[in-house]
């Protein structure tokens, strides 16, 4: 059996929390097989990148690399989250394009290219993750990499006009050929990679799935819609109901329902607009006061990049109109959260709301919505009002698919989902977790290893 390396830009190491499903799905992988899995160590070094920390654990290698303050800066924080994340989420308007944090970008690709080169085999099975790596699979390749290599972009694939919007876009794009198999999340995304490579990436489609590059390369394509540890989640939920801070969390709600978001603070998860829904959903349904509480979790994330703190400022100040419009002295229609949470605890959240509310404006999947559905109680399940532009409705379609620029549309689903009859829940319920049930991440993983390693292996090149 082929090892399996795994190249993602945050590396879950042991005892490091990070218990989310891709970890977990990963990890499960990397142990079947022996495995190793390289990426940033997290950390920023005084002087120049390059650092490697290694460690053994449970078969698995583990190898990171520290980057230096100026290519945190260009790579991470620079090309990836404030150039490649808006465009990648349609927001043109947002895109901060700079030559500087695009160098950054590919040098710190070709650093990771260079450490991970020299330990590879050719009859290893190589899995790269997310958009920071786009080009890591040509760096290899410059470097003798025969292995097969795949790539999983987690968050969408736009439009094809909005991907030529970015200057020099088929130096990182085009670079998308050198794997063997490109995976995304749903059909749309590929459809959308397809138009790309045929209209500006100089490229043809000759069938779904396969294209060829303007360097004559050929990738296959295909979807490859990632799920959640289901079981586990639904062994889980029963048992978050039982640990203290959630029997807390149960009594303060005084018999109210409970309406929930959990999502990182991020302009791409519309959360303006969900305040403002909710909002219109306190106007339109004022025999809803004070039997509902909307409680939004939004912990910080990249703090560095200024528009994460422009976001985080406007919500400070809607949710401080909200409360002020709306509360009762007994009632809090909004409790407002910055901090993160563990994963049994947010489980124990989704069980006991009523309502989910993912409405994100752009989304590759979102996990929070399947994690919601695996955590009801079957004979009492909640609602997910679901956004119809994250990767999660094409699935998902027994939840209640809203446009999140329609905040009267979303107040009104709230409303439903509040007052839904029991049997009616159960129903829509009943076919969600069947989906979630069927192809979980187990499945997923294996489904994309099973297609990368029947593709055939490539000569030496470059
Ligand atoms: C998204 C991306 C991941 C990323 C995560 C957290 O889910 O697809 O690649 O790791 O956000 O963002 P951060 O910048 O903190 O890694």
């Amino acid at each position: 059996m082929s090892r399996l390396v795994v190249v993602s830009n945050r590396v879950a190491l042991p005892g490091s929390n990070q218990n989310g499903g891709l970890a977990v799905a990963l990890d499960a992988a990397l142990r079947d097989s022996g495995g190793l899995w390289f990426g940033w160590s997290g950390k920023v070094a005084r002087g120049h990148s390059g650092e490697i920390h290694e460690q053994h654990h449970d078969g698995i290698d583990y190898v990171t690399v520290d980057l230096s303050r100026e290519d945190y800066e260009g790579y991470y924080n620079g090309f990836s989250n404030r150039t490649l994340w808006p465009l990648l989420h349609f927001r043109l308007d947002l895109v901060d394009y700079n030559a500087g944090t695009q160098a950054a970008y590919r040098a710190t690709n070709a650093l990771f290219a260079e450490k991970l080169a020299k330990r590879l085999r050719d009859d290893d099975i190589i899995w790269v993750h997310d958009y920071h790596l786009l080009p890591l699979g040509q760096e290899l390749r410059k470097r003798g990499v025969r292995a097969r290599i795949g790539f999983f972009l987690h968050v969408p694939f736009p439009s094809a006009d909005i991907v030529a919007g970015l200057p020099n876009h088929e130096k990182t794009f085009g670079a998308l050929t050198a794997y063997d198999l490109v995976g995304f999340q749903t059909e749309r995304d590929l459809e959308r990679f397809q138009d790309y490579m045929r209209l500006f990436g100089g490229g043809r489609v000759e069938g779904r799935g396969d294209v060829r590059g303007q360097d004559g390369r050929h990738v296959r394509a295909d979807a490859f819609p990632i799920g959640i540890d289901t079981r586990a989640m639904e062994a889980l939920a029963e048992h978050a109901l039982r640990i203290p801070s959630i029997k807390r969390m149960h009594a303060s709600l005084n018999g109210r329902l409970l309406a929930l978001g959990v999502d990182r603070l991020d302009y791409s998860k519309g959360l303006p607009e969900r305040f403002r829904a909710f909002e219109r959903f306190l106007e339109k349904y004022p025999d809803m006061h004070g039997k509902l509480t909307y409680l939004q979790i939004a912990p910080v994330s990249r703090g560095g990049v200024a528009s994460y703190r422009a976001l985080r400022r406007e919500l400070e100040q809607f949710a401080g109109h909200l409360n002020g419009a709306h509360a009762a002295p007994d009632w809090t229609p909004v409790r407002y959260v910055n901090r993160t949470y563990p994963h049994v605890t947010l489980t124990g959240l989704y069980r006991l709301a009523r309502v989910g509310l993912v409405t994100p404006l752009r989304d590759g999947m979102n996990l929070v919505a399947k994690e919601y559905i695996a955590a009801q109680d079957p004979q009492d399940p909640g609602v997910l009002v679901l956004s119809i532009f994250a990767g999660a409705a094409r699935e998902l379609d027994g939840a209640l698919l809203v446009n999140p620029f329609d905040s009267d549309g979303v107040a009104d689903a709230i409303a439903t989902a509040a007052t839904m009859p029991v049997e009616e829940r159960r129903e829509r319920w009943q076919s969600l977790i069947t989906r979630l049930r069927d192809y979980d991440i187990h499945a997923w993983r294996r489904d994309f290893l099973d297609n990368l390693a029947a593709t055939p292996q490539r000569q030496a090149e470059g």
